[in-house]
């Protein structure tokens, strides 16, 4: 049997209806920003494969340092043991994030980091010895696809076949602004006034606040300013709740800075990392935590600790992987290639913007660019389309919905970059 036909006997693919989907191309191998199918052909990853490279496929320096750690320590136990890699990973991490967050908390996904952090903040308060058990979310945010990570994101509309099993979460509006946005302002008042009405409603019980900051990823790359986070975070300390950042898509330079917190100018209680934590090798997160939070969990008493854990934790290859990345990412090259990036992303978009009356809402943040075409969302006919178009032109684009977005990894080469925004543009005059 051929790769094909064994998958399609015994794999079941996420996000995939496939009794209509067609069957999943074949990677043989991937190199720097392209894909190269077993058949021959070549797709340029301009979703970075779903937000979580970012210095290019197959990455030899990241390949070594795994390859090494592979040798050495593969995986061992972290409830009664550290290792450096573990802990050097932490301590960089630390160093880049503002402010006391300084406890790391190792976990395995986008979903667990999230899980963690809503875990954290509702045991916090129990050992703190207040009842504060309401979460607040975003219209559209999306956290992950475990349970705690759904209820928090349910707002997206991912999550209907599964509503009976979320807690219930407070759900304000979210104040996206794009090139243009006149009445940004006065959408961040209506955030914030929404804000104010749970705190009003549950005086004394608002556990956290959770959002995705800068850019929500899967509602459709809705981005918002540094001016709002900054807005909410000083009210939610104000309020004495707490602030979980979920950085799992924006972290490690996604908006132009190593954290959205840190082009914000803000210092959460909690921030989810994972995606780009291992520049796209192997999944494994983090969430990490300001000291006091970390203190509370502090005594004598085992019921006070966070008893959470993973089989996984803190493995060892997807640290290794991290420092790696890492070393790329702080080398000022990488900075210059992200810069470079957002510079054709403002050039081209606003190109197209004046040429296509249908693209609307264009928007940019870091290496992150994104329109809004005609449609009604999620479930618009346009997206598959346009996809399948893209691929037939050698593009990895998949837009949500009517949104088109690219989110490439850093090493992409300007010319590839740009011959992917021309046959953007020539698509858009065909359709
Ligand atoms: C902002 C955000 N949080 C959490 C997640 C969940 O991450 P994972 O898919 O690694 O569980 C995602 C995934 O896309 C995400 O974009």
């Amino acid at each position: 049997m051929t790769d094909s036909e064994l998958d399609a006997a015994h794999v079941w693919h996420p996000f995939t209806q496939a009794a209509t989907a067609p069957p999943p191309m074949v990677a043989a191998r991937a190199e720097g920003a392209t894909i190269f199918g077993a058949d021959g052909r070549e797709y340029l990853d301009l979703v970075s494969s779903w937000w979580v490279n970012l210095h290019g496929h197959a990455n030899p320096v990241i390949a070594a340092a795994i390859a090494e750690q592979a040798r050495t320590l593969e995986q061992v136990i972290f409830a009664d043991f550290t290792h450096a890699p573990a802990a050097r990973l932490a301590a960089r991490v630390c160093g880049h994030l503002p402010g006391d967050l300084d406890r790391v908390f190792y976990s395995d996904d986008g979903s667990t980091a999230v899980e963690v952090a809503l875990k954290m903040a509702r045991q916090y308060w129990s050992n703190c010895g207040e009842d504060r058990s309401v979460f607040v979310a975003f219209d559209g945010g999306y956290h992950g696809d475990t349970v705690g990570a759904m209820s928090a994101g349910h707002s997206s509309g991912f999550f209907g076949a599964w509503e009976s099993m979320l807690f219930p979460v407070e759900v304000v509006p979210f104040p996206a602004t794009w090139d243009g946005d006149d009445g940004v302002a006065d959408r961040e008042r209506q955030a914030l006034l929404a804000l104010e009405d749970v705190f009003a409603r549950h005086p004394g019980k608002v556990a956290a606040v959770i959002v995705e900051p800068l850019v929500q990823g899967a509602a459709g790359m809705r981005m918002c300013r540094p001016e709002f986070l900054r807005a909410l975070a000083a009210r939610i300390a104000e309020a004495g709740s707490l602030l979980i950042l979920d950085e799992v898509m924006t972290g490690f330079g996604r908006t132009g800075a190593i954290f959205a917190c840190v082009k914000a100018g803000i210092v959460p209680d909690l921030v989810c990392l994972s995606k780009g934590l291992t520049g796209g090798f192997l999944p494994l997160s983090m969430t990490v935590a300001r000291e006091f939070i970390h203190q509370a969990f502090l005594g004598t008493d085992i019921a006070r600790a966070f008893l959470h854990g993973h089989s996984y934790t803190a493995n060892p290859l997807g640290c290794a992987a991290g420092l790696a990345s890492l070393d790329l990412l702080e080398a000022p090259e990488c900075g210059a290639r992200i810069g470079d990036i957002e510079a054709i992303h403002r050039q081209r978009l606003a190109g197209l913007a004046a040429r296509h009356a249908q693209l609307s809402r264009p928007r940019v943040t870091g290496t992150i660019a994104a329109f809004d075409l005609p449609g009604d969302g999620y479930a618009s006919a346009i997206g598959p389309t346009l996809k399948k178009r893209f691929l037939e032109r050698g593009l990895l684009i998949r837009p949500l919905g009517n949104v088109v977005y690219l989110m490439p990894p850093y090493c992409i080469d300007h010319m590839a970059l740009h011959r992917a925004w021309d046959i953007i543009d020539g698509e858009l005059s065909r359709l």
